[in-house]
């Protein structure tokens, strides 16, 4: 056979998939947990642009960047909800935040290039730079500072090679949301290191205190590349649309770049977009409330359990740093699974500093979180 480079040979698999095929294979129910995907499936006007998109025959290419109209309400989004003030010009529309961190970091940097990236943090990024050729360099975020990112402690890993510093909030797995100072703190270390700051802001809308998490773009916007994205908000995951927004020249960048990657974005899944924009928000705050009510109630069973926990305060998921008593957290998980009938992800698929922890996804039913910790907590004392 031809030769297949080591390093994407070598590219890890994620820990969270390994878990959903095994709770797939199980002959019994499973309690799933262990996933980040809304229970839910998109409000009725969603679906109904996207299927007469198709039915008007708007199956053919659409710009790289994305449709105009789409481009524009997504500007207008920014500027409404997150206080981000660009041109429609400045927005790029992406296959989902993962295509379009993707594009981001390929486009900002060269091989050998470093990228800061968060731990516990999402496993894709890692996989996003090595794709690139980067090297994914894990910043702590630690409990002793609230899980947030610290520029003092991310400061000494600023190399010659670094371009880019990943900041994900609200975050995946932690829940953690970055306040306006600490952003700040984060745009002023990135300006004085000449780094692109990256913000993943996946779960903007997902948030229990106010209704859409701090941005940094604001702060500096010509060193800022916001990614939004459509697939929690409106639970529209496999329809793959959202959007990359910064400095002109970088999104005329990526935009060249588009045209050999994807070419464009399905073009009825940007009618469901634009329709989700323009539509009435009551499923958004609707869905907000509901992470907010499964929050309170697994933060109660978490206690009540003697469970250590995080209490989130945005995305969907509940952090438990469980310690050595969970031995080899896969292992671990396994056992959940195969023994006591529930999927939890394994920290130790968000990195180094995820060792000891499971994370527990919140967009379940109630009665269902609440049984999986209460199976956890059996299998801890078990
Ligand atoms: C932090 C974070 N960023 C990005 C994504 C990707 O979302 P999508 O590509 O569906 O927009 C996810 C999905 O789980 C996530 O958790």
């Amino acid at each position: 056979m031809a030769h297949i480079p080591r390093e994407m040979q070598d590219l890890p698999r994620s820990g969270i998939r390994a878990l959903m095929d095994l709770a797939w294979a199980q002959p019994g129910p499973v309690i799933r947990l262990e996933v980040g995907q809304p229970d839910r499936i998109p409000p009725e006007h969603i679906r109904q642009a996207m299927a007469d998109s198709v039915m008007a025959g708007e199956t053919g290419y659409t710009p790289n960047a994305g449709i105009p109209e789409l481009r524009e309400a997504c500007a207008a989004k920014l500027r409404q909800v997150n206080g981000i003030d660009v041109e429609p010009s400045q927005v790029l529309i992406s296959a989902g935040s993962m295509q379009g961190l993707s594009v981001s970091i390929l486009g900002l940097t060269t091989a050998g290039d470093e990228i800061l990236v968060p731990d516990p943090g999402w496993p894709n990024y890692a996989m996003a730079a090595r794709i690139a050729r980067a090297t994914p360099v894990a910043y702590p975020l630690r409990s002793e500072s609230g899980y947030l990112p610290d520029p003092e402690t991310i400061e000494p890993l600023i190399t010659d090679r670094t371009r880019i510093l990943l900041v994900n909030s609200p975050s995946n797995p932690l829940g953690t949301v970055v306040d306006q100072d600490r952003l700040a703190a984060l745009c002023e270390l990135a300006e004085r290191h000449d780094l692109w700051l990256l913000s993943d802001e996946c779960y903007d809308q997902i948030v229990f205190e106010g209704e859409v998490a701090p941005s940094p773009a604001p702060i500096a916007p010509d060193r800022v590349l916001s990614v939004h994205s459509f697939s929690k908000t409106y639970a529209m995951t496999g329809l793959r649309v959202a959007y990359v927004s910064g400095p002109l020249a970088v999104i005329e960048t990526l935009t060249k770049m588009q045209e050999a990657l994807i070419a464009c974005v399905n073009g009825p899944a940007q009618k469901a977009a634009l329709a989700a924009l323009e539509g009435p928000q009551d499923f958004v705050a609707e869905m907000r409330q509901t992470y907010q009510r499964r929050r309170d109630r697994a933060v109660a069973a978490a206690e009540e359990l003697g469970l250590p926990h995080h209490r989130p305060d945005g995305a969907f998921y509940l952090w438990l740093p469980l310690g050595d008593r969970i031995g080899d957290p896969m292992e671990f998980c396994r056992r959940l699974v195969v023994e006591h009938g529930v999927a939890v992800a394994p920290g130790s698929t968000f990195g180094a500093g995820g060792a000891g922890a499971v994370r527990v996804s919140l967009a379940a039913a109630e009665e269902d979180i609440v049984a999986g910790l209460e199976r956890l907590a059996a299998a801890l004392s078990g």
